[in-house]
C-alpha cells in the first residue's frame, strides 16, 4: 500500500491495477497517509488558497432525462423557470459587488438559450466586467456553438463526464450517448476553453473498477477542473429508492484526483455540504481548492433541485459569501477572490 501511495505522491501517476488495489484495501492508516499526501500536494501548488466562484443557475428547463437528476425532462413536478438577460446580469452585478471574479452560468439543456442569445449575454457580461471570468455549464452542444460562445468571451466550460464506464453511462442516460459526451470534452479542449470534467460517487451499481476508470480517464484527459460529488437520490427520479454515495468515499476520490492532477482546480461541491454540514470543509482539507457559492436569485433556488436537501436555497448571496468565508478560514484556509485560472492556462 505504501509504495502505491508514495508513487502517487512523488510521480503523480499510477496504474489501474494499483488504484484498484488501493481502493479495495484502504484501511484507516493508509487513508490518513493518502489525505496527508493530497493535502501536501495542494499546499505545494496552491498554498492555503481557496478560490470562490459565483454560481448562477439561470434555467432549470432540461431536454434530457438523466436518471439521477431532479430537473430531468420527465419530472413534471418541477416548477420550470428561465432568467432573463437582465436578471442574469443583475446576479453578476451582485456577485461583483461581493467580490466574485468568476461567474458560472449553469442551466439544464434548454433550447431557449440559442447561440445568439448566449453570445449576447456573454458579450454583455464581459463588457461590464472585463476583469471577470465566465464559466459555462450548459451541457452538450455542437462544436460550432462552443466556438461561438468562446469567441464571445467565455473562458471555461464545465461538463462532467459523469462516469467513464460506458455500460453504466448508458444505463443512467437513456437518451444520451457516452461517446458524444466525450467528444464534447475534446471539442472544448480543442477550442481553447479551460475544461472541467468530473463524476459522481456512489451511483447505483458503480464498482471500484468504475471509479478507477474515472480516475484513469481524468489522468488521460488532463482537464483544468474536476467536479466530484456524491450521488444523492432525488425522490422524483427513477433512482429514488437507491442508496446514495458517501462523504468518505468522495473524499478518497478527491484526494486521488489531487495526486493524479496536482495543479487541478478542484471544487468542494455543494453535494458534500448537503450530506454533511462539514462536508465542504472536509473536502478542502484533503485537497479541494474551489468553492462555488450560489448567486442565483433566492426566489428560484429551490426550483434548481438536482438532488434532495440541497443547501443554501433560502440564503441570500451575501449571506453565503460571509458563511463560506467563515467556513474556509475556520478550517485553516484563505479565501482568494481572484479569477483563479489554471496555472498553465493562456488564452
Ligand atoms: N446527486 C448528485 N449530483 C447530481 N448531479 C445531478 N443530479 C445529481 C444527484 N442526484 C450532478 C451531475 C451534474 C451536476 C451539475 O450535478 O454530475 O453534472
Ligand atoms: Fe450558503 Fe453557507 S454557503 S449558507
Amino acid at each position: 500500500m505504501k509504495p502505491i501511495l508514495d508513487d502517487l505522491y512523488h510521480k503523480n501517476e499510477s496504474t489501474p491495477e494499483r488504484l484498484l488495489y488501493l481502493l479495495e484495501h484502504l484501511d484507516s492508516e493508509a487513508q490518513e497517509l493518502l489525505f496527508s499526501y493530497s493535502h501536501q500536494t495542494r499546499l505545494k501548488h496552491y498554498g492555503r488558497q481557496v478560490y470562490l466562484r459565483g454560481l448562477i443557475e439561470f434555467s432549470n428547463v432540461c431536454g434530457r432525462n438523466c436518471h439521477y437528476c431532479g430537473i430531468r425532462r420527465d419530472n413534471l413536478n418541477v416548477d420550470r423557470y428561465r432568467l432573463s438577460r437582465e436578471e442574469i446580469l443583475a446576479c453578476c452585478r451582485e456577485g461583483h459587488r461581493l467580490g466574485y471574479r468568476t461567474y458560472v452560468l449553469q442551466s439544464g439543456e434548454d433550447p431557449y438559450y440559442t447561440d445568439e442569445r448566449l453570445v449576447e449575454l456573454i458579450t454583455a457580461i464581459k463588457a461590464e466586467f472585463p476583469d471577470a471570468a465566465v464559466t459555462l455549464s450548459l451541457g452538450e452542444r455542437s462544436y460550432d456553438s462552443y466556438q461561438r460562445l468562446f469567441d464571445a468571451g467565455a473562458d471555461r466550460y464545465l461538463l462532467r463526464h459523469e462516469t467513464a464506464s460506458e455500460g453504466l453511462y448508458q444505463r443512467l442516460h437513456p437518451d444520451s450517448n457516452f461517446h458524444d459526451r466525450r467528444q464534447c470534452l475534446k471539442y472544448l479542449q480543442e477550442i481553447g476553453y479551460q475544461v472541467g470534467a468530473g463524476f459522481m460517487v456512489g451511483l447505483p451499481g458503480q464498482t471500484h473498477e468504475d471509479l478507477v476508470r474515472d480516475l484513469m480517464f481524468l489522468k488521460m484527459l488532463e482537464p483544468e477542473m474536476v467536479g466530484i460529488g456524491p450521488f444523492i437520490p432525488h425522490g422524483q427520479t427513477p433512482l429514488a429508492e437507491f442508496k446514495g454515495g458517501t462523504v468518505e468515499k468522495t473524499l478518497i476520490m478527491l484526494a486521488l484526483t489531487r495526486l493524479l492532477l496536482p495543479e487541478v482546480l478542484l471544487p468542494s461541491t455543494t453535494a458534500m455540504g448537503t450530506l454533511d454540514p462539514l462536508g465542504r470543509e472536509k473536502a478542502i482539507k484533503v485537497g479541494a481548492n474551489v468553492v462555488m457559492p450560489n448567486l442565483s436569485p433566492v426566489g428560484v433556488r429551490e426550483k434548481y433541485e438536482l438532488y434532495v436537501g440541497k443547501i443554501c436555497t433560502g440564503d441570500e448571496s451575501a449571506h453565503c459569501r460571509v458563511c463560506i468565508e467563515k467556513r474556509i478560514s475556520g478550517a485553516g484556509f484563505e479565501v482568494n477572490m481572484g479569477r483563479g485560472d489554471h496555472p498553465s492556462w493562456r488564452r
